[in-house]
This record gives C-alpha cells, sequence and structure tokens, in this order.
C-alpha cells in the first residue's frame, strides 16, 4: 500500500482511530495531573532517532502520541489549569482541525480560496458584533495577539508618518514614539523593535491603584516627547492586561488620542470576549472610537492555539501599509470583492485556514451558550477573589480584572520573605499537579496569579485550588 495515497477505507481507519483516541483524551482530562514533572533530556531519550526512511503503522504512532506527547503536555483543557492565558480548544474544533486539513486551503486571497475566504469576512464581521465594532470596519485573522498588535502598529505607522514609511523608512519619519501602560503586553515593545520604531520609544506609561494607565503621567509624558521633538503616534489601552485583566478607560484614551491626534489601538487580546456577558459590555461602549483592535479568539473564544484577529476602524490604513503587487499575485479577471487579498491587509501570504474553526465553533455551539461559558469564568474568579478576602491565610494582591486574579499565600504571623514562600509555593503546586497557576508581579510583590479561561471550571474547582495552595505550603513545611 501506498501510504502518501490511501484507498478511502484506510482512510476511515486512520479516522476512527484518531477520533477514538480524541474522545478519550477529552474524557480523562479531569482524572489526568494537569502537568508531570519531566526534564528535556527524559523526553530526548524517548523520542530521539535518525530520520526514519521506512513508515511505521499509525496504531504505534498513535500510542507514542498518547504515552509520550499527551502524556508529557501541560494540559491547557484541564479545568484548574489556569497559567497565562491559554484556551482550552474544543472538541468540535479537534475535529474541524482534520477537516481543514483534508481541504487545505491556503488563504492568501478570493481566487485562492472562495469560500474560506467569503467566510473568514463572515466571522470577521461577527467578532465586530461581539465588539461593538463598527460595520465598515476591515479585519483578518493572524496567528495570535502578537501578530495581531504588530499589524495594527504597522498600520499606525503608515498613517500618522509624514511621508511614505513602507517604501522610504522610519528614518525619513522622524523620531516616531507610542504610548502603552507599564502593564501592557510586551509584544507592544517588540513590534516597535520590528516596525524599526524601536523599543526605547515605546513609553511605559505608570498604573494607578486598578492598574489602568494614569492619564496625567501619560500626558507628562506626550509634552516631555513633543519638547524633545519626538512625533508622538500612538496610544495602545489594554482592554484586559495579561498581568491582572485591568481595563483600561477606553472613552478617556480615545479623547486623548483625538486631542493629540495620536492612532488609538485597543489589546483586547485577553479581554475582548468579555464583551459576550452583558455586565461586561460598558466596558467596551467607546471601542468604536478605537483605530484598531487586537483581539484573540484563541484566548477567550476558546479556539485552539493558532487564531488572533486585527480590525481596522478603516481598511485603507492597513492596506497603506501592507499592500503588495508582484507579477506573480496579479490577479487577472477579477474585480472588486473577487480580487481581495488577505497580504493587502496584514502580514502573511500563505495563511491556514483559521475561519473554519472559528465559524464552526460558533456555528455548532452558538455565541449565547460561548457567552455564558464567558460569565461563568466571570463568575469563578470573582468567587476566588471572595475565597481569598475570607480566608485568614491568603491576601489578594489586585483587584480581580476579568477573569484573572492575583493573590498569595501569607500566614498570620509569618515573618520571612513572602516573594520567597510563594515562589516556592508556586512551583510545589505546579509540581503536585491537581491546579496549575502562573506568576506575576503587583505593585513589587510576588503573586500568585491564575486566570480562567475554561468552560468546565466550576467554582468547585476554585476552592480545589485554594485547598491546593494550602497544601503546597504544607509540604514545603
Ligand atoms: C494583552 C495581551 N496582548 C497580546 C498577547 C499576545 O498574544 P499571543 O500569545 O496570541 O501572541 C497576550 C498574550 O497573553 C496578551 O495577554
Amino acid at each position: 500500500m501506498d501510504k502518501l495515497i490511501l484507498p478511502p477505507e484506510e482512510i476511515r481507519s486512520l479516522g476512527r482511530a484518531a477520533v477514538e483516541q480524541i474522545a478519550a483524551y477529552y474524557d480523562t482530562l479531569d482524572e489526568r495531573p494537569v502537568l508531570i514533572p519531566t526534564t528535556s533530556r527524559a523526553l530526548r531519550d524517548l523520542l530521539d532517532e535518525p530520520l526514519p526512511q521506512n513508515g511505521m503503522d499509525f496504531d504505534t504512532l498513535l500510542r507514542i502520541l498518547d504515552e509520550v506527547i499527551a502524556r508529557y503536555s501541560r494540559h491547557s483543557a484541564h479545568p484548574r489549569f489556569f497559567g497565562y492565558i491559554s484556551s482550552p480548544g474544543t472538541p468540535v474544533t479537534s475535529v474541524g482541525a482534520m477537516l481543514a486539513a483534508a481541504l487545505n486551503i491556503n488563504v492568501t486571497c478570493w481566487r485562492s480560496g472562495p469560500a474560506a475566504t467569503d467566510l473568514e469576512h463572515v466571522t470577521i464581521d461577527w467578532m465586530k458584533q461581539i465588539l461593538g465594532y463598527p460595520a465598515q470596519a476591515g479585519g483578518l485573522l493572524v496567528s495570535g495577539g502578537s501578530m495581531a498588535n504588530f499589524a495594527a502598529l504597522a498600520a499606525a505607522r503608515s498613517a500618522k508618518a509624514t511621508g511614505n514609511v513602507v517604501r522610504d523608512g522610519v528614518a525619513a519619519a522622524g523620531r516616531m514614539c507610542a504610548y502603552v501602560s507599564s502593564a501592557g503586553h510586551f509584544s507592544i515593545s517588540k513590534a516597535a523593535g520590528m516596525l524599526g520604531i524601536g523599543e526605547a520609544n515605546v513609553r511605559s506609561v505608570p498604573t494607578n491603584a486598578q492598574m489602568q494607565i494614569d492619564l496625567t503621567a501619560l500626558e507628562r509624558l506626550v509634552q516631555q516627547d513633543l519638547a524633545a521633538g519626538y512625533r508622538p503616534f500612538c496610544l495602545v489601552a489594554n482592554a484586559g492586561t495579561t498581568a491582572t485583566g485591568a481595563f483600561d478607560p477606553i472613552g478617556e484614551l480615545a479623547e486623548f488620542a483625538r486631542r493629540h491626534q495620536l492612532w488609538l489601538h485597543v489589546d483586547a487580546a485577553y479581554g475582548g470576549f468579555a464583551a459576550l456577558a452583558p455586565a461586561m459590555r460598558p466596558l467596551f461602549a467607546h471601542i468604536a472610537e478605537a483605530d484598531s483592535v487586537a483581539l484573540d479568539p484563541h484566548k477567550w473564544l476558546y479556539l485552539p492555539v493558532g487564531c488572533g484577529c486585527v480590525l481596522y476602524r478603516d481598511p485603507a490604513t492597513a492596506h497603506a501599509a501592507f499592500s503588495h503587487a508582484a507579477d506573480y499575485t496579479r490577479a487577472i479577471g477579477l474585480e472588486r470583492d473577487e480580487a481581495f487579498a488577505f497580504w493587502d491587509y496584514g502580514p502573511e501570504l500563505s495563511r491556514p485556514f483559521r475561519a473554519l474553526d472559528l465559524w464552526l465553533l460558533v456555528k455548532y455551539v452558538g455565541a449565547a451558550r460561548l457567552a455564558q461559558a464567558v460569565e461563568q469564568n466571570l463568575d469563578c474568579a470573582r468567587y476566588f477573589g471572595e475565597l481569598v478576602e475570607a480566608s485568614g491565610d491568603c491576601e489578594l494582591l489586585a483587584p480581580v480584572g476579568l477573569s484573572i486574579f492575583c493573590f498569595r499565600y501569607a500566614p498570620r504571623g509569618y515573618t520571612g520573605d513572602l516573594n520567597a514562600l510563594n515562589e516556592r509555593i508556586l512551583v510545589k503546586l505546579q509540581r503536585a499537579g491537581s491546579s496549575y497557576l502562573s506568576n506575576a508581579m503587583v505593585h513589587g510583590k510576588f503573586a500568585l496569579r491564575g486566570c480562567v479561561l475554561n468552560y468546565r471550571t466550576t467554582r468547585r474547582d476554585m476552592e480545589v485550588l485554594l485547598e491546593d495552595v494550602r497544601r503546597a505550603y504544607l509540604d514545603l513545611t
């Protein structure tokens, strides 16, 4: 049998075995440790081999996948995985990955994938509807929040530079600088570095007690830059910071940006889908005033890794930053919508069919159920905040922002270094495998940090988490 050209019955047999494994994985998630500690050496010993010349049977490969890859993975779909900002993925998109790979559409432009391109436009419209972003806005799916922030800053740079920055480079545009709160994500500085603006020219604006951008400090920094001959061009608002979930006041920042002719970009990579929860909608009241928005379906819309989204209020600004014409990409015999190319609006040429997952999930599950899941996540985080406040041995280090909580273990009468103690608790907790937190620094204090981003997580899981933290402490002493 030629394994590249399989007969249909063989494809069915591979598919059945793989789907069986997927179902078993989801079925046993709750019983697995979130993480089994191991080392890179141990994994290399299990996986290393010379380039295999001959194929092997699929069942053996599935067994390796289960016994090595799955076993030694950190399970972001586990109900008590609270680390970073990680989505759990969903069963329907697991199956969707198979279907997308079979179609293998390279969604570069309409003619490369007519239906896939229109499907992406449809899903982008849904993203706008969720946020309350203008209908005439444009956008596209990218690999994640970092790439969405990069694309937005590239559009901002072109829109606000004097002259043609894409053709002539940033040197001709003067010393451009941007502003984001000190709680902003590092992908903003990284984008500035890649775009030739320079990481040092992203001003880190101090925050207030709620970890929101301090508008007085922002005004001071802009005035200093103007006096020093810089060209302020972009203000980034956080719609849910990575460390604490803080939400900057978008309306006030929009007004500030207008006054100073700055491009307003909203990094809603984490917090954007909080807009699905009616109680959170007021936070998004002014989102339509933003020039661009980054949001990540692969965070709080539960999609598997690989799906971010950037929205541009005026798509022409993105076109000015990205459009390119080459002989080999020229659309012949096509006009308007059929001549549309994603590479004119973002950095990539070859692109996977990201919209399939998004479409499958929303169509299969429905936005109402997704909104309910987001509300449940918000409730779990709030509930954990209450548990901590009532605990007597833990303290909250920041207000519970959206679904993120930051706290530390602080036993009564403890006179040692609480930062060092909590670092040790974190490592102990992660290695124990029942619950998983990550860390953050909040006002100089080491915080145990969690983000509820899983539709499986319940209030009971939050109670177990607190018990696990206490057990980790006891295991240290
Ligand atoms: C606020 C914010 N922006 C951007 C990013 C980057 O997203 P990605 O990891 O998808 O590149 C993150 C990641 O956690 C984030 O929290």
